[in-house]
């Protein structure tokens, strides 16, 4: 069923309520997603975005009941990616006549995934394509979060087609964010910033005050996955500077992974020092967690302490890839700490002090490393570090 968002402005997405996975198994999608797609009918018709190619034929099926797609005249590529310009060959064998508008990244992009001989024309910022009552404007958005991103914008309704930015990962039968809850709405955008623009945040604060500086007015957002934003817009827009600037909660993460339980017990008495500390913690056990659960943790987190206990003088293999993470996601102001148990020679602190360096963190304390299994002595002061790192963030 299309959705009529604004006059003669009609969502015609599909809903993927079973998709698990997201970028190849990069990103746990626990609540499904949505490709939004949408038409707009003017003297001159345009489909923003299309969907992912499983989906064609409900695109297509959507948009035929608001008109008849041949008369399509323009489909704007805000993005490259597979999930938005899957659909759009099937479109064109129905709108022939259309004209792809993107970026020129967007353009080569295009021409690498689908080889196709499509009637493009390259837009850049500023660049104006009237459909009649309605201008389309387009705003280059790089690395939001691909180099060929943009952003399509409509005066007349204050719309602003932002594709994946201020997206969220979320199938829901309301199309709007009145019609969800509010708080996991707010859980799903904050983990899609933090599994896919973190490491961006720089361009997501100048690209948002770029956009402030013009003084366009948003009264809507319409990403291309998840909700759109029509009761508060700015709501979505202070959460990205928030997270951007790395403002985050009195809270300690404990991320670890024990062979034989005494990293475990470490990890249990430092939570309880953070705890004592007057401080908020989560413990997460990396084989048993979802490591875009943690990222997104992390995004609302001063601080973390990772914990390892020792193989092959360094991490256990269920550590290494949150390690690696770390690495791509570069999370800002952050303070961290590591600690795990050896049996002789040792490395897995090492190990995870490298790693945490290297992703820009800010080491707080020296490591806390234990022979064989913890005494009570020791367990005491795993609890005296926690209670210290909860100070830091005070
Ligand atoms: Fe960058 Fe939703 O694709």
């Amino acid at each position: 069923m299309s959705v009529k968002i604004l006059d003669n402005i009609f969502w015609v997405g599909a809903v993927d309520w079973n998709v698990r996975n997201f970028h190849g198994f990069t990103y746990s999608t626990h609540r499904g997603t949505t490709y939004n797609s949408y038409l707009i009918i003017d003297e001159k018709i345009a489909l923003i975005d299309s969907v992912y190619a499983p989906f064609s034929k409900e695109l297509i099926d959507k948009i035929k009941v608001v008109v008849d797609p041949s008369k399509i005249d323009y489909i704007v590529a805000n993005h490259v990616e597979s999930d938005h310009s899957g659909a759009i060959s099937e479109v064109l064998k129905f709108a022939p006549n259309a004209k792809v508008l993107g970026t020129a990244r967007c353009k080569d992009g295009l021409q690498k995934h689908y080889f196709g001989n499509w009637n493009f024309q390259v837009v850049k910022t500023g660049d104006e394509v009237s459909l009649g009552s309605r201008t389309l404007k387009f705003f280059e958005a790089p690395m939001l979060h691909w180099p060929d991103s943009m952003f399509t914008y409509i005066e007349k309704d204050a719309l602003l087609l932002s594709n994946d930015a201020f997206g969220q990962h979320l199938a829901s039968s309301g199309r709007f964010d009145d019609e969800v809850d509010e708080d996991i709405l707010m859980e799903e955008a904050s983990k899609y910033y933090a599994n896919i623009l973190w490491p961006l945040s720089a361009f997501v604060t100048r690209k948002i005050e770029e956009v402030q500086k013009l003084g366009i007015k948003i009264k809507m957002i319409a990403p291309s996955h998840g909700i759109i934003w029509r009761g508060n817009p700015m709501k979505i827009v202070e959460a990205y500077l928030k997270w951007a600037s790395g403002a985050a909660k009195k809270r300690i993460l404990v991320v670890y992974d024990s062979m034989w339980g005494s990293t475990e017990k470490m990890a249990r008495a430092m939570a309880e020092g953070i705890i004592s500390g007057g401080v908020e913690t989560a413990i997460f056990r990396l084989p048993v967690s979802d490591r875009g659960d943690i990222i997104k943790e992390l995004l609302d987190s001063k601080g973390i302490l990772i914990g390892s206990s020792t193989i092959n003088n360094g991490v256990l293999p269920t550590v290494a890839p949150f390690l690696d993470e770390l690495l791509g996601l570069k999370p800002r102001n952050k303070i961290a700490a590591a600690f795990g148990s050896y049996g002789w020679g040792g490395g897995a602190i090492k190990t995870i002090e490298e790693n945490l360096v290297k992703a820009g963190m800010n080491i707080v304390s020296p490591a806390l490393t234990i022979n064989w299994v913890p005494t009570y002595d020791e367990l005491q002061k795993c609890y005296e570090f926690g209670k210290e790192m909860a100070k830091k963030v005070q």
